[in-house]
């Protein structure tokens, strides 16, 4: 019962956060388009009050006119609209998801026995919610320094892109190779989306205070807090694309079994960084199809390092056992035990996979098949063979390798043919 009702709190919790992060991030491509594509006004007495740009829409039947001021209106109005609360909203209800999947249950969800990292492989459950925790601040801290430190008064942005590009080659590698597969691609996609927001609260909320509390003083704001909001804004702009990828791809296990996982995560980083290049372009009025290309060319690549005959590795919890993939393994007739029926291999899969894969399984804290995935006879096996085969022989299933798979098992398993 208990387990039913956390399951319930996720599916809520997870609700919530996808309409938070729906309601930032269109907020966000809203006003990035706005932005792009202003336009200088037509009438002089706009001009004359400071009219910098303006946009005429069409919008549910209405028509919007808006304005943006090259420094500041004469007079702020009183009701001047903030948005922050759908960026914290988002921030938090990802926090309480993670908390409530994965740090409650971290032997499961984020220690990697396949690391080969040995001191990672080996983390104890507190210990892997720690260096998660660690991780993600570390994400955070590492990415504000280098913006203060490289391009203090913005004049620098180009070098600093391509370092804040770097870095997340390295979080990608860094969290591939410490934390399980699913947890990987959530905990990079986190570090951008923590990075995210602790942009719109410690730099441009603030920046926005300061230059508005200037302005009712009668004084100038000061610039550097307007150019420093608009550089965190548009790293904001370029991470949404791909943490909203590295968000969803972490239910296809294909992506993060693989063990190239963290070349896949960082085509989908660059690729979704290109796509937005181009929305961002147009905008301002280019088109340049080139942009969303590269993207599509990286997504490509992905795909094709993915591809199942591509993933040389059977994974194995001792590491000097042979690695081969299906039709590798069953060239060598050495290292593979022979393949055996369909019984044989379900007799394997009752013993290591049903007590959590089957309508009501015995496993504690399961509530129902986890994935939908059920594996009681010998016909669903059948039916899901092919992800039953791809996941085993990623090392992803059994979880943990609570069961106790063995080496040769997963061998028999991989090299089957249905
Ligand atoms: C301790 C419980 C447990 C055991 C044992 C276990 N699984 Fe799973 N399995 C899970 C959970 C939890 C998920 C859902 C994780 C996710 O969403 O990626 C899952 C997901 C899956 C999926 C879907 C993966 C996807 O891409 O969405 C397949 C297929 C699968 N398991 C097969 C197996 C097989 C085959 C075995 C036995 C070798 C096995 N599992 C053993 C808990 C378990």
């Amino acid at each position: 019962m208990e387990a039913y009702f956390l399951d319930f709190a996720n599916l809520l919790l997870r609700w919530l956060h996808v309409i938070a992060a729906v309601a930032w991030i269109g907020e966000s491509i809203y006003f990035v388009m706005l932005d792009n594509g202003l336009r200088p006004p037509k009438a002089a007495e706009d001009k004359n009050k400071g009219v910098f740009g303006e946009m005429w829409a069409v919008h549910g039947g209405g028509f919007y006119h808006n304005q943006k001021y090259a420094s500041a209106p004469e007079k702020l109005p009183e009701d001047l609209h903030w948005s922050f609360w759908k960026a914290y909203t988002t921030w938090l209800s990802g926090f309480g998801l993670f908390m409530l999947l994965y740090m409650a249950n971290p032997s499961f969800y984020l220690v990697n026995p396949n690391s080969s990292w040995e001191w990672a492989a080996n983390l104890s459950g507190w210990q892997a919610n720690a260096v998660a925790l660690v991780f993600l601040l570390g994400g955070w801290v590492v990415y504000n320094e280098m913006c203060k430190r490289i391009s203090p008064n913005m004049e620098r942005d180009g070098i600093l892109s391509i370092g804040v590009a770097v870095l997340m080659v390295v979080v990608a590698y860094l969290s591939t190779h410490i934390f399980a597969g699913r947890a990987a691609f959530l905990l990079t996609g986190a570090v951008m989306a923590t990075a995210m927001s602790a942009n719109v609260f410690f730099w441009i909320i603030p920046g926005q205070r300061r230059m508005v509390k200037a302005m009712k003083a009668g004084e100038t704001p000061n610039p550097i807090d307007g150019k420093r909001g608009k550089q965190r804004s548009v790293h904001n702009t370029y991470f949404t694309l791909p943490v909203v990828l590295l968000m969803l791809s972490n239910h296809y296990s294909f992506t993060y079994t693989h063990e190239l996982s963290w070349l896949i995560m960082v085509l989908f980083i660059f690729a979704g960084a290109l796509i937005r290049q181009f929305f961002v372009l147009m905008h301002a009025g280019h088109t340049k199809p080139a942009y969303p290309a590269a993207g599509v060319a990286l997504i490509l690549v992905a795909v094709w390092i993915g591809a199942p005959s591509n993933n040389n590795g059977v994974a194995t919890a001792s590491t000097e056992a042979p690695a081969a993939s299906g039709e590798a393994a069953a060239a060598s007739d050495d290292t593979v035990a022979a393949a055996g029926s369909v019984g044989e291999i379900h007799a394997i899969i009752e013993q290591r996979c049903v007590s959590c894969h089957a309508q009501n399984p015995e496993h504690q804290g399961f509530t129902a098949a986890p994935a939908g995935v059920i594996l009681e006879t010998e016909d669903q096996l059948l039916r899901q063979a092919d992800q039953v085969k791809q996941v085993i022989a990623s090392g992803y299933m059994p979880l943990g390798n609570l069961t106790q798979m063995t080496d040769e098992e997963r061998q028999r398993v991989a090299s089957w043919t249905p």
